[in-house]
């Protein structure tokens, strides 16, 4: 082969793998950033990724724009393979000129979302830059629209993850939204539609970049965002993970990694995890730990609406999506935030063939005009679209409170739950005893010499005929009672005779999830 045009070559390749230049590349590491190069070849397995388009290059002239080099039009795009399955990735460079979006830039990430969807297999976004490329006027803001229409095809086909490791500002931040799970590292991810300076302009608020769209705000705040990691390298190998619960499209099952934790494990705790005072708090997350395979939870949006619990995990393992009320935050209550987080991760598991163990101690829905004027009735409809519509396996355990609207929200029969345990301590009625014999004795109460000891009394008398699993069970909406300690037993039990369900719904164009 002739030199000369080898030489081309690898004097073209150079100059793409330099990026920005030495000097953004160590301004990037000073701000404990990796590269977009470095952090592609920390996600995938070592020597996968296949490159595609790295001589990609802009072709706007404006604002001198027909001098400017941005190599690899700013993203480096390509596919790979994690834990040896196919997966496509894109990684924007913010060495060159910001990681900034114009046409080409958005061209080969929609290529590559078109391979993705078409091979059936998972894209990772891996997001760093200033947004919109100013230069590039309409055209950076039409390939914006061609993502997210294909971040929309994609939807529940596939898996779009997306990881925010810097900024991520205006429409641009609607791309990740679109995904199924956004991981944002702390302190140099941030999501905002508009930044601090546009705030201060309009409202007179003052807010840093962090504060308005740090981790901390879009998880602990807003629940735009999923989960968080400590720097890039932990970032990435949260993604790894996460994968691991995730077919590659919605044809597959989730891969099977054997924990070595035997089925019929029995966990003695359990018996006495749940306070023999039905007013006490417990923590929802160490009966979910001990029923799992052991180290297999992975909590998803933990710090918010923390009153509910959502994550993956696996049993003989198989992934589950587990869901529960937390009775140690607002008693464990259902509201808007707990409402849409549990909706959306049935949705997430049902997309992808995740079965769903769902874990019930709710005393309903929480009070208030705040709640209503929010819209509770149209957050909470959610829930009962989300568990109704979904076809994986459903196992619902009963802990404890399983009361009025709330008892059916969380994958009650009716609902269609495919199998219903319920402990001995279960107390399923349409509302507590106190708030019952309120109603249904007010006048015996309000005639009885001590009106207190009355209500107590008229209390216990319901609790004695409702606030237990057993009524329930003779009417076949709990399928069995069981002892605490068998619970994983119970439900891979469960699982294995649900292996393979079948279940249909009505063809339809698409539902109407109440948003
Ligand atoms: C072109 C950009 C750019 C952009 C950054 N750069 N953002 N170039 N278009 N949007 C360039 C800078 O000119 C600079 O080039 C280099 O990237 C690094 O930027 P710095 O400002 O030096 O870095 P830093 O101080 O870290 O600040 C980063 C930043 C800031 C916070 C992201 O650059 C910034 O505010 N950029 C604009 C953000 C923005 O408003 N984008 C538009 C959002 S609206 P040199 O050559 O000097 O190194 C949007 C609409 C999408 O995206 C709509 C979709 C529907």
């Amino acid at each position: 082969m002739d030199k000369e045009p080898l030489h081309e070559l690898q004097r073209r390749q150079a100059a793409v793998e330099e990026m920005g230049g030495p000097a953004r590349i160590a301004r990037q590491h000073s701000l404990g950033k990796m590269t977009a190069r470095e952090r592609v070849a920390a996600l995938l397995d070592a020597g996968t990724f296949e490159e595609i388009g790295a001589h990609v290059r802009h072709r706007s002239r404006a604002f001198g724009m027909d001098q400017a080099e941005i190599p690899a039009d700013a993203v480096v795009t390509g596919a790979g393979r994690i834990d040896g399955r196919l997966v496509y990735v894109f990684s924007q460079d913010f060495t060159s000129s910001g990681g900034s979006l114009g046409e080409m830039h958005a061209q080969k990430i929609v290529r590559l979302q078109d391979l993705a969807l078409k091979t059936g297999a998972p894209i990772i976004g891996l997001n760093d830059s200033g947004g919109a490329r100013i230069q590039e006027g309409v055209d950076a803001l039409s390939g914006y629209g061609e993502i997210f229409k294909r971040n929309t095809w994609s939807s529940g086909v596939i898996p779009q993850i997306t990881v925010i490791m810097g900024p991520s500002a205006g429409g641009a931040v609607y791309s990740p939204a679109l995904t199924d799970l956004i991981v944002m590292v702390e302190h140099t991810g941030q999501m905002f539609i508009t930044g601090p300076q546009v705030i201060k302009t309009v409202t007179g608020e003052n807010v840093t970049g962090e504060q308005i769209g740090g981790a901390a705000a879009q998880i602990g705040k807003s629940g735009v965002a999923h989960m968080s990691a400590g720097s890039d390298g932990e970032a990435l190998q949260l993604v790894r993970k996460i994968l691991g619960y995730l077919p590659n499209n919605n044809r597959e099952l989730p891969p099977v990694m054997d924990s070595g934790d035997p089925l019929d494990r029995a966990e003695a705790s359990l018996n006495q995890a749940v306070p023999v005072d039905s007013n006490k708090p417990y923590d929802v997350k160490k009966v979910i730990e001990t029923t799992v395979d052991r180290q297999s939870f992975l909590e998803v949006q933990r710090g918010y609406a923390e009153n509910m619990v959502v994550g993956f995990a696996r049993i003989g393992g198989h992934a589950v999506g587990v869901a529960a009320n937390q009775p140690r935050i607002l008693a464990g209550t259902m509201d808007i935030n707990a409402s849409d987080k549990l909706a959306r991760f049935v949705r997430l598991c049902d997309s992808f063939n995740i079965p769903l163990i769902t874990f019930v101690d709710t005393p309903g829905y929480l009070p208030g005009t705040s709640q209503e004027f929010g819209g509770i009735i149209r957050h909470g409809a959610k829930v009962l679209y989300a568990y109704a519509e979904a076809t994986v396996p459903k196992v619902t355990v009963i802990l404890r409170k399983a009361y009025g609207g709330a008892y059916l929200a969380m994958c009650s029969r009716s609902l269609g739950a495919d199998w219903v345990f319920a402990w001995p301590t279960a107390e399923i009625a349409v509302m507590g005893p106190e708030g019952a014999a309120n109603i249904i004795f007010k006048d015996a109460i309000s005639a009885a010499e001590d009106p207190a000891a009355m209500r107590r009394a008229k209390a216990d008398e319901y609790r004695e005929e409702f606030a237990n699993p057993y009524v329930a069970a003779a009417r076949g909406f709990v399928d069995s009672v069981i002892e605490p300690s068998q619970t994983r037993a119970h439900i891979a039990q469960a699982l294995m005779a649900l292996a393979n369900k079948r279940d249909d719904r009505p063809h339809k164009r698409h539902g109407n999830i109440p948003l």
